[in-house]
């Protein structure tokens, strides 16, 4: 059999693609939100927790900004810690520690290394692996006359010392210290352990620690396994930063961008509408650097200045809890929500350019979507909110395309509230959310089949079917050839939601699931994977044939036109084999052989952190010809790759 490679190097130069319905080129995408521990704890590769000693009660009631630090003394020595808020780094950061070191013991019995100081076991525990490089910093402030000393290490919990470093403080203003630690051995459950080593007293904050290898080794960067694995699906966007997070719980707490970005020691902490803490360390250029890192285009979606309906918990009442900015705040949020277009597309000359060229991005980062509001309560003070920004965003930039929203359900009072407006603003986009059941999934296989084709399009921004079995998979991948197939219509489609951390997880259903050493791919991950790196910008029907009254069946074709590639898709919602035949006759030459995976297993399969491949794709080459026939197994989603020539 040849191998993939030289597969490759039969295809030639690609065929200009003839007939086609065109349909959207920005189809699966992917939604981020840090929920479930995604970005502090998760993607973001900070190793440090409360790294600002921001952490408060309302985020967790035993929570304070002491919490994940243990105060520590060795060799006898003493003195104490306060947590403190006169002239901090900045008034975003408002909070940091002081050390009083008293006394530093000098017992010649002690040969450890005697201080007083502070200890963090990380998000349950540090991850460091031999011989690789971790870059600390901290922020100090001499309180004393006489500098003081520090000994910085890397620790295993029983304090046997993995990598060590020194500094000594030289400044009684606000200064920066770095220092790199190169691990001389693995360890799963490390600390940091800052000891100063000399009497002073001394003001700490953003104690931070991060692996060297972030992806693509990025400083202030993102967890490069987990980055990688969706670089690996090579989505066409990334919406950020949710979902509920995005309008909050309450007006408050609402995710306004501008707090998000410059140094991480300017940017404001805040409590996550999910119950934790939320650093902003990944703030809005860290996403926008992921997507260009990917060659995915960037979807900030920004509160329509109204709260979530359920602020205060108020879903046990129905959702009572929007709350809507008051109208003399408008004028300053929507140039809030310009800034942003500014910031991410303006030349380095405008005051949000150079923000961006000022981070280390003169280049703009070509912005074309912007969302605004998410699953909201379609209420009067919405409405009314919604249009002036949009009115504001279509008059300043035109070129910006909006996506509006229509509510928490794929139908019901707020959809069609939602839709109405749309239609009378013409609202280029709009974002739809349902979590249903697989068979709802199986059986709505025809819902954009009679959407309105040259009206508002639609961004299916958060969909999954209850459960991260085959069965929930394969019933997604099903609809899924139905949006490739309404890809005039729809024009993107984001499964959510991404991530979620064991032990820390709120949603049930995700995509991924991790902790700090491993991962679990769900079935419902290969198939957006393989949906997402086999999109298509062309359409084309009858090609497959299948039984058209069996709903478990289900299959497109699409076209790329770069690579002239067709790419076919067969799935198999059913407990048996199905047969399929294709027909690739209105297509000039192809390759005798094409690139097929397979992703079939039983319907309760499923992968978990402990067994992360019950179920896994196998990708194959098989000889093709321009009519054949597939049987598709049981429970399976298959795509075929086919290299045209010229
Ligand atoms: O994806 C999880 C949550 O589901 C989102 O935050 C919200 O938009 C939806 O209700």
């Amino acid at each position: 059999m040849l191998g993939l490679s030289l597969l490759i190097s039969v295809a030639a130069t690609a065929q200009q693609t003839k007939g086609g319905k065109r349909i959207s080129s920005d189809l699966f995408g992917l939604f981020f939100e840090d929920i479930n521990y995604s970005a502090d704890g998760g993607l973001y590769a900070e190793l440090v927790q409360n790294r600002s000693f921001e952490y408060t009660p309302t985020e967790q009631k035993s929570w304070n900004p002491y919490s994940f630090w243990e105060y520590t003394t060795t060799g006898h020595s003493y003195g104490k810690i306060s947590v403190e808020t006169n002239s901090p780094i900045h008034p975003s950061n408002p909070h940091y520690m002081v050390l009083d070191i008293e006394y530093i013991g000098k017992e010649a019995k002690f040969t450890g290394v005697s201080g007083v100081g502070l200890k963090n076991n990380g998000f349950a525990g540090m991850v460091v692996k031999t011989n690789e490089k971790y870059n600390f910093s901290v922020f100090a402030r001499q309180l004393s006359k006489e500098p003081v000393s520090f000994n910085i290490s890397l620790q295993t919990p029983k304090g046997k010392v993995l990598a060590e470093t020194k500094f000594t403080t030289v400044s009684t203003d606000w200064k920066k210290y770095t220092a790199n630690l190169v691990a001389s051995e693995s360890d799963e459950n490390a600390n940091l352990v800052v000891l100063a080593t000399s009497e002073g007293k001394v003001a700490l904050d953003v104690v931070s620690l991060f692996p060297e290898k972030t992806f693509k080794n990025r400083p202030n960067g993102l967890r490069a396994d987990l980055a990688q694995l969706l670089a690996d699906m090579k989505p066409r966007f990334i919406r950020f930063p949710g979902g509920c997070l995005a309008h909050g719980d309450g007006l408050g707490n609402m995710y306004r961008w501008k707090n998000t970005i410059g140094p991480i020691e300017e940017r404001k902490e805040q409590r996550n509408i999910w119950g934790y803490n939320q650093t902003a360390g990944l703030g809005y250029f860290e996403f926008f650097q992921f997507c260009e890192d990917i060659g995915a285009k960037p979807l900030p979606v920004l509160p329509a200045a109204v709260s979530c309906q359920n602020s205060g918990n108020t879903w046990q009442i129905g959702g009572t809890g929007q709350r809507a900015l008051p109208m003399s705040e408008m004028n300053e949020y929507i140039q809030e929500v310009l800034d942003l277009i500014e910031w991410a597309n303006g030349p380095v000359t405008s005051t949000w350019g150079a923000k961006r060229a000022a981070a280390g991005h003169p280049a703009p980062f070509n912005l074309q979507y912007v969302g605004v509001g998410n699953e909201d309560k379609i209420t009067p003070e919405f409405e009314q909110r919604f249009k002036m920004i949009f009115d504001a965003v279509k008059a300043k930039h035109p070129e910006i395309i909006v996506i509006g929203t229509v509510g928490p359900s794929p139908d019901g009072e707020d959809f069609e509230k939602g839709w109405r407006l749309a239609n009378d603003l013409k609202i280029p986009v709009v974002d739809e959310h349902y979590y249903t059941s697989p068979e709802w999934f199986i059986s709505h296989q025809n819902r954009y089949d009679t959407y309105k084709r040259n009206a508002t399009h639609v961004y299916l921004g958060e969909y999954a079917s209850w459960g991260n079995k085959m069965q929930n998979a394969i019933a997604e991948a099903a609809y899924m050839t139905s949006l490739e197939r309404n890809g005039d219509v729809v024009r993107m489609a984001s499964y959510a939601p991404l991530f979620a951390k064991k032990d820390y997880t709120q949603w049930k259903t995700d995509m991924v699931f991790f902790d700090n050493t491993t991962i679990s791919l769900t079935p419902n991950y290969y198939v957006q994977k393989m949906f997402s790196a086999n999109q298509g910008d062309y359409y084309f029907s009858n090609i497959i044939s299948k039984d058209e009254k069996d709903p478990s069946q289900a299959v497109s074709c699409v076209q790329d036109s770069k690579s002239g590639d067709i790419i076919l898709k067969m799935v198999n919602f059913g407990k048996e084999a199905k047969p399929f035949n294709i027909n690739l006759m209105e297509f000039g030459k192809i390759a005798s052989q094409a690139e097929q995976t397979i992703f079939s297993g039983s319907s309760e399969a499923e992968n978990t952190l402990e067994k992360p491949n019950t179920v896994i794709p196998t990708t194959s080459v098989i000889k093709i010809k321009k009519v054949f026939d597939y049987s598709a197994p049981a429970m399976s989603l298959t795509v075929i790759r086919v290299k045209t020539k010229k």
